[in-house]
């Protein structure tokens, strides 16, 4: 299911910037299928999606095409222009209902022509064009006119590839469509190919424009952030003009997510109301636009940042561009971030659609920072398998001189002081006591003082004769180059083969600066844009393939490289360095409005905590964490007795409730953002036997109690035993009722003062 194909490997070497999973319909069904029948994801959306299976048709008197697939239905046709233009886009119609052919808008004056006005697919520059495009290029003899029409299109199950043509240069551009059948996500992407004589330059590309109804009431969220203070959720009106939300930075980035998701109508229920989502699955510098035009359209186009951008394309070269997904549901906001959950689950991740559940980990950075060594180590690592954990990981300081974060960074052999056994002692103990062995790497940096650098300074992102700014005093290798990512796949590969290692930390803790590239040719070397993010993903998937039981973790100075591109490649992400519990609960909602809690790693730290200085009980701070994928992070070292009996219990619990807080679908119940004096969310688990609801509260006052909980999620016919992980409901309400009794009457917990919280469980009595 869901694997690598042979095919994909063949690309690599290619040209395109995804290379990566192409399932076949019959693979995307059984994947969907399998998903449904082993994650189950959410309930009723599940049982929908089953008969709703993923369809493509194309009526050629009418030349529209017809995409269904879950709950929606995404149309688009060719018009008398030749132009691929959307027609629809939102809940599944009816089978019997056809649409008339495409017209184009007649466009509103001289000012505002046709090709402006009309709601298309894919526009290339040219032809009196001034809304965004989705390409852009320049040709050798001047020319900079590109005007595409349709040709011919292939439908294979659920894909459907439509082909474009200049209207007189061999310039062709093929659209991909893929519709998941599970969810109803489509996942775009554009193709260009130069079949001219001459190279031309692409100065941008995206992977498509996604078009809504017509309208003015449309909202905007989106997610801006910092170091320590990622995957805060605004809200704005999308309103005439354009929104852009980017990355300049090399990589993804935290200041914005590629993630985008518009309400209509002023709908703000998290369970109600039309929304159109989607995400780009791209690492690199990146941009999404949400225009609204003069005549009340909203557009969304994405791809790689066009800033700086400027890929030559030799002829005969083709190049596509990542992919951008995008789903639609009635159901509100929290229905959308469900179906972008089980979709990465189902259709995403490397080992999608039954992805490995993620262990209780405990890393050692917050405690021992760079000074880590094998006595050290040990005596955590007997501590950490004391109250459960699976999974020890060493974070930095293991290698080359790394005393501090000024050397070291490059040279991947194992300190020979702090550890002269090398790491061979240290991952036996670990063994020896039950847990698997994890280490930290920042593979695509060096510091100026190490080995590599001294030997390679012409190996980092620079402009020749001038200055290269370190960010953390360190550099960027140039991982577009082949003979850099030949050295970085080495010493990771050399690692892994010396050394029993289940997991890799892959940490990237700066942006790009003066991203040249001295070794080719000036008109060459803005492909490090691209070619980078593609060496990195080929880096990673090479690693999978030769050592497929290792698990990595796309960490990126906190949560700075989050996005659905490097989720193909990775098992768990690390949504930020802010580990103050409280913080946290804004930080994880924020990122579980896109991705799912199976990936969020979230360790318990100590407190007061660095960030804030905020003290918060060792309770507190597990029921935080458990809310995704369970780490330890804090100094054992400085535990008392009573601390050891807190998280053992803590740990024993979250292991009865993992599956349905990784796999299960979440419920935002009273949302953490604004400033909430409360918050509250559930997961449900996929047979919807067993539902966990996690309740924070900031401080009390005026002594108000603590608001009403009603789940979501329940079957309403089934009996539900009420047991408390940890707090307690206020007395006089039953230990067991109904489904439709907990969700509609609702319970009430004994929440009061400071930083208090809360953990309950409903499991199905079998009745
Ligand atoms: C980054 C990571 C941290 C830690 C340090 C080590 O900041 O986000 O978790 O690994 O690097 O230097």
């Amino acid at each position: 299911m869901s694997k690598r194909t042979s095919a994909t490997i063949k690309h690599r070497g290619g040209i395109r910037f995804c290379g990566i999973k192409n399932l076949s319909l019959r693979g995307l069904h059984d994947a969907a299928l399998l998903s449904l029948a082993l994650l189950g994801m959410g309930g009723p959306a599940c049982v929908r999606a089953q008969s709703n299976e993923a369809t493509i048709r194309f009526d050629k008197a009418t030349q529209v095409f017809r995409i269904d697939a879950a709950d929606t239905s995404y149309i688009l046709g060719i018009n008398e222009n030749k132009q691929v233009q959307t027609l629809y886009w939102g809940k599944r119609l009816p089978a019997g209902d056809s649409f008339p052919p495409a017209h184009s808008d007649p466009g509103m004056s001289s000012f505002d022509a046709s090709n402006n006005t009309t709601q298309q697919e894919f526009v290339a520059w040219g032809g009196g064009l001034y809304i965004e495009p989705d390409l852009k290029v320049t040709f050798p003899d001047g020319n900079r006119d590109l005007v595409l029409h349709y040709v011919s299109h292939s439908i294979d199950g659920n894909q459907l590839v439509i082909v474009m043509k200049d209207i007189s240069r061999e310039v062709f551009v093929k659209l991909h469509y893929q519709a998941d059948e599970a969810t109803g996500i489509v996942r775009r992407s554009a193709e260009v190919e130069n079949r001219t004589s001459d190279p031309l330059t692409v100065e941008q590309i995206a992977s498509g424009t996604w078009n809504l109804p017509r309208g003015t009431d449309y909202r905007l969220r989106y997610l801006t952030g910092r170091w320590a203070g990622e995957w805060a959720l605004h809200e704005q009106p999308v309103q005439p003009g354009k929104t852009l939300l980017e990355s300049r930075r090399g990589s993804t980035g935290d200041q914005n997510n590629p993630w985008f998701a518009i309400d209509k109508n002023g709908a703000n229920d998290q369970d109600s109301g039309d929304i159109w989502f989607g995400a780009l699955g791209w690492s690199g510098s990146w941009q999404i636009s949400i225009e609204q035009d003069q005549v009340q359209q909203v557009r969304i186009t994405g791809g790689p940042n066009s800033f700086d951008f400027g890929y030559r394309l030799a002829s005969g070269a083709k190049l596509q561009s990542p992919y951008f997904y995008a789903g639609y549901s009635h159901d509100g906001i929290g229905s959308a971030s469900r179906l972008l959950h089980r979709f990465e689950l189902g259709s995403l991740l490397p080992h999608a659609p039954s992805p490995k559940l993620r262990p209780v980990l405990y890393n050692s950075w917050e405690a021992t920072e760079f000074n880590v060594d094998e006595a050290g180590q040990e005596a955590l690592a007997e501590k950490a398998a004391s109250v459960g954990v699976e999974r020890f990981v060493v974070d930095d300081g293991w290698f080359g001189q790394r005393a501090s974060d000024r050397a070291g960074l490059g040279d991947w052999y194992v300190n020979p002081v702090k550890f002269p056994h090398g790491l061979k002692p240290l991952i036996d103990k670990v063994h020896s006591i039950g847990m698997d062995f994890g280490l930290w790497v920042e593979p695509e940096m060096v510091n100026p003082d190490s080995d590599l650098y001294r030997k390679h300074p012409d190996w980092t992102l620079n402009f020749g004769g001038r200055p290269r700014t370190e960010g953390r005093n360190q550099l960027m290798l140039n991982l577009a180059r082949s003979d850099v990512r030949a050295y970085v796949f080495a010493a990771l590969d050399k690692l892994l083969n010396e050394n029993d290692i289940a997991f890799l930390k892959w940490d990237y803790n700066r942006n790009w600066s003066e991203p040249g590239w001295p070794a080719v040719a000036p008109e060459e070397q803005k492909r490090v844009y691209v070619d980078y993010v593609r060496n990195l993903y080929a880096i990673l998937d090479e690693l999978r393939t030769k050592h497929p039981s290792v698990e990595i973790e796309s960490c990126s100075g906190g949560g700075s490289r989050v996005d659905l591109g490097i989720m193909q490649y990775t098992d768990e992400m690390w949504p930020s360095d802010n580990t103050d519990a409280f913080d946290r609960l804004q930080i994880q909602d924020g990122f579980s409005y896109v991705y799912t809690p199976g990936v969020m790693m979230a360790w318990v730290t100590d407190s007061p905590t660095w960030v804030n200085q905020r003290t918060l009980s060792l309770e507190y701070r597990f029921l935080s964490s458990m809310q995704g994928a369970l780490g330890i992070g804090a100094n054992l070292n400085h535990w008392k007795t009573e601390d050891f009996t807190t998280a053992r219990k803590m740990v024993s619990d979250y292991k009865q409730i993992r599956e349905t807080v990784q796999r299960g679908s979440l419920y935002r119940l009273v949302s953490p953002q604004n400033e909430s004096e409360q918050s509250v969310t559930e997961s449900v688990s996929a047979d919807r036997r067993q539902a966990v609801i996690f309740a924070f509260l900031h401080s009390s006052q005026k002594f108000y109690p603590y608001p009403r909980i009603f789940p979501r999620g329940l079957n309403p016919e089934v009996r539900y035993g009420m047991t408390a992980l940890a707090g307690k409901l206020t007395s006089g309400q039953p230990a067991l009722a109904s489904g439709a009794y907990w969700m509609q009457q609702g319970f009430d917990v004994d929440l009061r003062g400071d930083f208090q919280a809360a953990a309950f469980v409903l499991q199905s009595t079998g009745d």
